[in-house]
Order: C-alpha cells, then structure tokens, then sequence
C-alpha cells in the first residue's frame, strides 16, 4: 500500500457488544465480539482493508472516540446497538468525523419492535445493512472499500 492509501476502517460496537455471546442467539448469532471481530479482520485483511476495532457501553467514551477517528481511520462500520435508535450525540459525533460509514445491524431491526426501526444515523451513512448476521459486516466493508477507491 501507498502512503495515500486510504483503507483504514474502525469498526465500532456499542452498548452491550461486550456481551454478545449472552444475548439471543436466535438474534445475533450466539458468538462473541471476539470471534466475530476475528471474521470481520479476515473479511477486511482479504479487501486489503486495516482494521481497527473499538467497543464501549459508556456513550461519551464512543463520542470521544469518534472525535478522534479523523486521526486514526479512513472510514468506519458502526453497529451501536440499542444507541442507534436514540442517541443524537452519537449522531452528531459521527457527522463531524467527515468520514464514509456503514451502519450494520445483526438482526433484522426493520422486522421487529417499532422503535428498533427508527436510527439517528438515517442520513449520515452510505449504507444500512441489517439481518443478515456477520455476512451483513462483510458487505459493509466492501461497500467501504469501494467508497474509499481500494480494489482488492
Ligand atoms: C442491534 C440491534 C439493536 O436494536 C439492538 O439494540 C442491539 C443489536 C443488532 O446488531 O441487531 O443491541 O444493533
């Protein structure tokens, strides 16, 4: 890769990722953030992408992250969890990172409780990908890699 390459990619999990292995399987797969982070590095390292991952259930310690992500990545892939369907913050923090985001969700949100189907990044990302489990991680990073011009 170039010095110019852009293909650094956050991938950021929010409130409750920390435990994914406890929620409903049924919903998110039965793994870990660990495990499914290993997939997603693999998927991203085949489509010359560099991850970087991050997970916190604090709200201001994702927005501080996210303040900083300019300085660290070239894009990002956001599941927030339960935060995606109220926090403005969090919103606001990812429109002033000036960065391509994808929004991924592991369950079919649009297909469950009318509040799951609201999401304050509606606008501010390139895409929405949910319900389709981890797959669903490995469109968001070739919808990145194409937003970013890397060609694997
Ligand atoms: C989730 C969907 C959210 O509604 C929920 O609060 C989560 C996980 C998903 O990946 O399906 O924590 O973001």
């Amino acid at each position: 890769m170039t010095a110019t390459t852009r293909n650094r990619i956050a991938v950021l999990h929010g409130v409750n990722f920390d435990i994914l292995e406890r929620r409903n399987p049924e919903l998110y797969g039965g793994r870990s953030l660990s495990q499914l982070e290993h997939q997603i590095e693999g998927w991203a390292r085949a489509a010359k992408l560099e991850p970087i991952f991050f997970q916190t259930n604090h709200e201001g310690e994702f927005v501080e992250y996210l303040h900083r992500l300019p300085d660290i990545a070239d894009g990002s892939l956001i599941n927030a969890g339960a935060w995606t369907h109220y926090s403005r913050a969090i919103a606001d923090a990812l429109d002033v990172t000036g960065l391509p985001a994808v929004e991924v969700h592991l369950s079919d949100v649009e297909a469950r409780e009318d509040w799951r189907k609201v999401s304050v990044f509606d606008g501010l990302v390139v895409r929405k990908i949910s319900g389709k489990g981890a797959e669903g991680y490995r469109e968001a990073l070739d919808v990145l890699a194409h937003e970013l011009g890397v060609a694997s």
